[in-house]
């Protein structure tokens, strides 16, 4: 899809990755509503390129409802929605204090991958109302999932489990939307130097670094960006969850 003019929701856009989509979006003119919890920290970024901030948490149906509906009615309905709002807590199953808290594991399944499918029914259904573009595309949805779909180390179980989510919706929801010619792929990023991984001290996060085979190194932002700005491009991608990772492997902790 050509992104020039075409309007777009990126979740999870006051930080981080969805940031650095954002920012790359509108830099290709794209039309960019930037949804995140953080409305503030959404508003600055959004003032920086040209794009429309709005509050929106997205494991919630009725904001999320709002969020789109507004985005539609500053931009024009969506065909572009980057998924890309997340948590990342880390708790044993069985820590000191006894098991895991139950509510904890449920807020990450609920941020992360129901959130996740939240926008992109939302979406998707606006982008089917819409004329196809070149080539019968209607939109593109791509999601971001994580390494820890397939490695998820000790203390990711519910972290794990809610990105393994993501990567098992990919292909159904792409199978379903190929009739409407909306695809649906994700991004499963190794590490990536984002405010999430910033807060670990300094020597965890050389010897993170330092575990990637090549580049030795976090992921930067634009990287990631740069991958979602080729998905969107090439309409033979569809249904597939794609590593970003320097071919790191994680292990068990
Ligand atoms: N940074 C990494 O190394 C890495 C690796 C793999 C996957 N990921 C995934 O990439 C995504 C982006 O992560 P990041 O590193 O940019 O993190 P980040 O913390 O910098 O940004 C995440 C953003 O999501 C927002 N957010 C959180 N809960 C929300 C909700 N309920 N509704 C709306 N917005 C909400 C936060 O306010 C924040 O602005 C996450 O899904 C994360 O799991 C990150």
């Amino acid at each position: 899809m050509k992104v020039r003019g075409i309007a777009a929701v990126v979740t999870g856009a006051a930080s981080g990755l969805g940031a650095a989509t954002a920012r790359a979006l509108a830099a290709a003119g794209a039309r960019v509503a930037l949804l995140d919890l953080n409305a503030e920290a959404a508003a600055a970024v959004a003032g920086e390129i040209g794009g429309v901030a709005l509050a929106c948490d997205v494991a919630d149906a009725g904001s999320a409802e709002a969020a789109v509906a507004r985005a539609a009615a500053e931009h024009g309905v969506a065909r572009i929605l980057v998924n890309c709002a997340g948590i990342c807590p880390a708790a044993k199953v069985v820590g000191r204090d006894g098991p895991a808290s139950l509510d904890a594991f449920a807020r990450v399944v609920q941020i992360n991958l129901v959130g996740t499918f939240n926008m992109m029914r939302l979406v998707a259904a606006g982008a089917a109302g819409l004329e196809p573009l070149e080539g019968g595309e209607r939109g593109v949805i791509v999601s971001t999932a994580s390494i820890a779909a397939y490695e998820g180390q000790i203390g990711q179980a519910g972290y794990a489990a809610s990105k393994a989510g993501v990567v098992g919706l990919t292909l159904p929801v792409a199978r379903e939307l190929a009739s409407l010619g909306i695809r649906v792929c994700a991004v499963a990023p190794g590490m990536f130097a984002t405010p999430m991984v910033q807060g670990l001290p300094d020597e965890v996060r050389a010897s993170l670094g330092a575990a990637v085979p090549f580049p030795s190194r976090f992921g930067r932002p634009d990287e990631y960006a740069q991958l979602v700005m080729a998905i969107l491009a090439n309409p033979m991608l569809n249904g597939e969850t794609i590593r970003l990772d320097g071919a790191l492997r994680m292990q068990a902790r």
